[in-house]
């Protein structure tokens, strides 16, 4: 595993959350793995079958995929949901109203030893570093149990992660957004009777590889590569260039200047992601140091889509005795 910086890739987060209305946030804006859901389905109807609805807190909730599956059990819960990222609260609070929503770094919460009955999070506490289960399991009351599904180092979800990060990467080495600035400035001038058709020309002819390029990243990697995002890029640009005319040049500027703050975002939290997968050493060192803190491990396994998938989560149940 490598080192991970808790605040690190907070940015990029929050811009994910502030720029999506997906409820899970583990695959590229698409929909919750089956297997995922049926994990949090079947064990919420377990974990809230009897007694008063427990105090659950959901950690690095993101828009709250497993406190949804939650409150199909038990509408009646009040879930507490915490997430470094504002606006992925401000989503889930629209989406639950009931939850109390609390932003805090997953590896130094605010809340009291012991304070919840359920302890759960979906390829979230590990963002927060290798430390940041055992202070999940501190606010884990007597009886109580923490449930974890945890990126695995080299799974499935690492594997998309890592291809998307390279696109996106190989997409930078192109400089496609400097040298369609270029092209635009050029045209602009033009249009606007300060430039050559000569300057236009050789701007031109220097974007137009850069084209290419993500012609062919699309072409290998095919349009939904990185989420949509080369593609909606190369929609967008070819728009813009075609009807150059009814633009204004700060529209654009702005355009092609938010677009890069977006590629930046889009490659910090696909390392994120990969920084944050578990070894089986390092989740075997977990159950251990929770077996030590006074936890029996209900469950230590590895979630797959199918036999033949790479591994899609480590499972991690363990209730304090
Ligand atoms: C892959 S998403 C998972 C979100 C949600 N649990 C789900 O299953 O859809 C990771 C989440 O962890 C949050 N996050 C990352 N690092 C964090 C940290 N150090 N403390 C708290 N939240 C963090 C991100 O904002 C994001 O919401």
């Amino acid at each position: 595993m490598t080192a991970r910086g808790p605040a690190s890739h907070a940015g990029a987060w929050d811009t994910y959350w502030r720029g999506t209305r997906e409820n899970a946030a583990h695959r590229e804006g698409g929909p919750q793995e089956p297997v995922l859901a049926a994990f949090w389905a079947s064990f919420f109807q377990t974990a809230l079958a009897t007694g008063n609805p427990p105090a659950l807190l959901d950690l690095a909730c993101g828009h709250g995929a497993v406190t949804g599956h939650a409150l199909q059990v038990s509408p009646s819960l009040a879930p507490c949901c915490s997430d470094y990222s504002l606006s992925a609260l401000q989503g889930l609070q629209q989406r639950y109203p009931r939850a109390r929503c609390v932003v805090a770094d997953a590896g130094h919460t605010p809340f009291a030893d012991a304070s919840f009955d359920l302890v759960v999070s979906q390829f979230g506490v590990e963002y927060a570093g290798p430390e940041a289960p055992y202070e999940a399991a501190r606010l884990v009351a007597t009886g109580g149990t923490l449930a974890l599904l945890v990126h695995v180092e080299g799974g499935a979800i690492y594997r998309e992660c890592a291809d998307n990060r390279d696109t996106v990467m190989a997409l930078r080495e192109l400089n496609i957004l400097g040298l369609a600035q270029a092209a635009f400035d050029a045209g602009f001038a033009l249009n606007a009777g300060i430039g050559t058709p000569e300057a236009f020309k050789a701007a031109e002819r220097a974007f137009t590889p850069a084209v290419r390029g993500l012609e062919q990243l699309l072409q290998t990697r095919g349009p939904q590569a990185a989420g949509g995002l080369l593609q909606q890029l190369y929609t967008d640009i070819a728009h813009m260039y075609r009807r150059m005319s009814a633009y204004a040049p700060e529209d654009v500027r702005n355009w092609l200047g938010g677009m890069d703050g977006e590629l930046t975002a889009y490659i910090g939290r696909m390392q994120s992601m990969l920084d944050a997968g578990f070894s089986r050493a390092g989740m075997d060192a977990v159950a251990q140091g929770l077996s030590a803190t006074g936890f029996s491990l209900r469950e230590l396994s590895q979630l797959r889509v199918s036999e033949q998938a790479q591994a899609a989560a480590w499972v991690l149940v363990a209730q304090r005795r």
